[in-house]
């Protein structure tokens, strides 16, 4: 394994702000984040498949009494995110390592504000379908883990990614969905504090447009 990798992985180890197997709050979190982790009553914003935690430090900086955790399979990903964070107190940040796909061994139902799903792997093959982070049996889950007010939000350059979410939620009983396909020409434009992740520099110089959607479960 390449030299940096490993250095990132032994940084990861001793970061107090990244919860990862091996360490004691990785078995003791679930339901716990704002007592244990946080030390506050703030909200909580997911930010899942974060990469390096672009969306999770720049919003906890925008919003500094709201918590804010980055979620992501990768730790090279998420030393960068994690690193930054504690460069600049950024207290209101974790970082959590494991899959989306595990979310519920780690938060209780109703634990989360806010969910970003920011240029998730848009899994154009139907036979990944059930990868995509918003197939139906994801967005089951989102729907457990958030508050009833909770708020879902999408942005991705991937048209094949937005128009099967569209689909998706038809099957969901939702309410206030809003939508766009050019972000940057939209009055929600704001919502995403002009935050662009590496990625997003990539699709924009190759000419997509940046396709946004945001809406809440309808209340039971
Ligand atoms: C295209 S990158 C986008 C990263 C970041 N959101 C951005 O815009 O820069 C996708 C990220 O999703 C992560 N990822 C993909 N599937 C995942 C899963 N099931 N659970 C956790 N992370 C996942 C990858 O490790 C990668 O960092």
């Amino acid at each position: 394994m390449a030299r940096k990798k490993l250095q990132r992985f032994a940084e990861n180890a001793k970061a107090s702000n990244i919860i990862e197997p091996g360490k004691e709050l990785f078995d003791q979190i679930k339901g716990k984040w704002n007592e244990r982790y946080f030390q506050n009553s703030n909200p909580i914003s997911l930010e899942l498949a974060c990469g390096r935690g672009e969306y999770t430090v720049g919003l906890a900086h925008v919003y500094p009494n709201q918590n804010f955790i980055g979620v992501d399979i990768k730790g090279d990903r998420i030393w960068k995110g994690a690193t930054f964070a504690l460069e600049n107190n950024l207290f209101n940040v974790a970082f959590l390592r494991t899959k989306v796909q595990s979310l519920e061994d780690f938060f209780d139902v109703a634990e989360v504000d806010e969910i970003w799903l920011i240029h998730p792997d848009p899994r154009p093959k139907n036979v990944d379908a059930r990868r995509r982070l918003t197939n139906p049996r994801f967005l089951e889950m989102y729907r457990r883990l958030l508050k009833p007010d909770g708020w879902l939000k999408l942005k991705t350059d991937s048209d094949s990614l937005f128009d099967y979410t569209l689909g998706v939620l038809q099957q969901f009983s939702i309410r206030n969905l809003m939508w766009t396909r050019d972000l940057y020409q939209s009055p929600l434009q704001d919502e995403h504090h002009q935050i662009k992740t590496k990625y997003e520099g990539v699709f924009t110089a190759e000419g997509h447009t940046i396709k946004y959607l945001k809406f809440q479960f309808a209340l039971l």
